[in-house]
């Protein structure tokens, strides 16, 4: 995962056993390359490689257990 911000500066913060929370950023570059502009001023990352909606974190985090 690459963040990206034109401007802004960017800070994170690791839930445990959840997302990582992005402020600032404009953009997230996954490990395909692909641009995922951030719509909002934080965005949660998942951390957990289990959402349906990668990779932005949809909440399964919740109900699947980590390795
Ligand atoms: S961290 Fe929430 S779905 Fe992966």
């Amino acid at each position: 995962m690459t963040l990206e911000s034109a401007t802004a500066e960017v800070t994170t913060r690791v839930c445990p056993n959840g997302p990582v929370l992005v402020r600032g950023a404009d953009a997230v570059r996954d490990e395909d390359g692909t641009l995922h502009p951030a719509t909002r001023p934080v965005v949660a990352v998942c951390a957990c490689a289990k959402s349906q909606r990668m990779p932005w974190c949809d909440g399964t985090h919740k109900v699947v257990r980590r390795g």
